[in-house]
């Protein structure tokens, strides 16, 4: 079988030196697109001060961002008047085409599209295509991160499209980042995007399987243990949807399968979600997936050994004191009280 990687062929990374431009040379940006993500990025923008227009389908969800500043828009059409960037952040390929087809012809000359959701590669071809006939340069430019460092603009942007494009796009993606990668022509950051949602979903799939290894130790992941603790409490409240994340894991599959590659472990996550969306669970976070795995009362046997295990790191560690209200962890206590 050929050697096969979703990174392949992108090229080496190039750091951005920072850009000191004044507020008042900020561009005028659209947002299409406000769910977890656009809401995050369109505080970001404001934050840095840009004049942010955005849209988004269901459109109490734009206006809550009105007061951080923005102007919200009826249409996509609308909102794309004046603007020098689109930045389009909708769930998947189609309803992104559906929004920002019909608009585009309204774009002023010289404004630049980032398209900034996970859309695989079939789709940043065919939206690139559109872009094209369209006579607007096309950045694709997916993002490693979640809600939360889209709002404190932490992100990692795996930017890819024309050389021309770049100056222009830089200031809003220092507002949104704390770093850009430039992986070459538009296509490349959804490859290297798809690389990383693999490694995102197995370690979840892994974690959700596996919760022992939240112990301290040296195969631990900050990722992993994120969602390791969320499985432990049961909080499954949305920062990344488990829908969403099973999108991403068609989109691997995808992108593979057009190279001719087998990823087994990626197929079996991608089954086991496909039945936890079935099962209702497609609106909750990606945590959710531990509920097919282990049932309540597994997992609070395992938060039960955790527990005891970190309070005996606390007793034999004379420089830390307990935490206050009982010698567990607070995340742990919850579980001691429900044993
Ligand atoms: N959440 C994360 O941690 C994360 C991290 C990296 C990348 N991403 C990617 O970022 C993108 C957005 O994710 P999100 O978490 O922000 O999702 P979300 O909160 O569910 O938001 C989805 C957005 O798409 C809109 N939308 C969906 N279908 C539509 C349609 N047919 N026509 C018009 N608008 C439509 C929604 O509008 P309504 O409000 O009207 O439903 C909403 O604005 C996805 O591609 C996701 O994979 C997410």
């Amino acid at each position: 079988m050929q050697t096969f990687s979703l990174a392949a062929e992108i090229i080496p990374t190039v750091n951005e030196p920072p850009c000191f431009l004044r507020p008042a040379d900020r561009h005028a940006v659209a947002v299409l697109g406000t769910g977890r993500m656009g809401a995050a990025m369109a505080r970001s923008l404001l934050r840095d001060g840009f004049r942010v227009t955005v849209w988004n389908r269901t459109r109490e969800r734009a206006e809550a961002l009105a007061a951080d500043g923005a102007r919200v828009a009826d249409t996509p059409a609308d909102a794309l008047r004046g603007a020098q960037v689109v930045i389009t952040t909708l769930s998947d390929g189609e309803a992104t085409a559906g929004v920002v087809g019909g608009a585009l012809d309204g774009l002023r000359s010289g404004a630049v599209w980032i398209q900034m959701a996970t859309v695989g590669v079939y789709w940043t071809c065919r939206l690139g295509a559109c872009a094209d006939r369209h006579g607007v340069e096309f950045v694709d430019a997916p993002v490693s991160g979640s809600d939360g460092r889209a709002e404190q603009g932490t992100l990692l942007v795996l930017a890819s499209g024309p050389d021309t494009a770049r100056e222009r796009v830089r200031p809003a993606f220092e507002a949104l980042g704390r770093r850009t990668l430039w992986l070459g022509p538009a296509g490349r950051g959804t490859r290297l995007k798809l690389a990383l949602v693999n490694w995102q979903l197995q370690l979840t799939q892994a974690m959700a399987e596996s919760l022992d290894a939240m112990v301290d130790g040296p195969l631990l992941a900050p990722y992993a243990t994120q969602k390791g603790r969320a499985m432990l409490d049961s909080e499954f409240l949305p920062g990344f949807a488990l829908r969403d994340a099973l999108k991403d894991a068609k989109l691997v599959l995808d992108a593979a399968s057009c190279h001719g590659a087998e990823l087994p472990q990626a197929e079996a996550t991608a089954g086991r979600w496909e039945q936890a969306v079935n099962d209702g669970y497609g609106g909750q976070d990606v945590a959710a997936v531990v509920e097919l795995a282990w049932p309540v009362d597994g997992r609070s046997q395992i938060a039960l050994k955790l527990c005891n295990l970190q309070s005996a790191n606390l007793q034999s560690d004379s420089r830390n004191a307990p935490p206050s209200g009982g010698s567990f962890p607070g995340p742990c206590r919850r579980w001691l009280v429900s044993e």
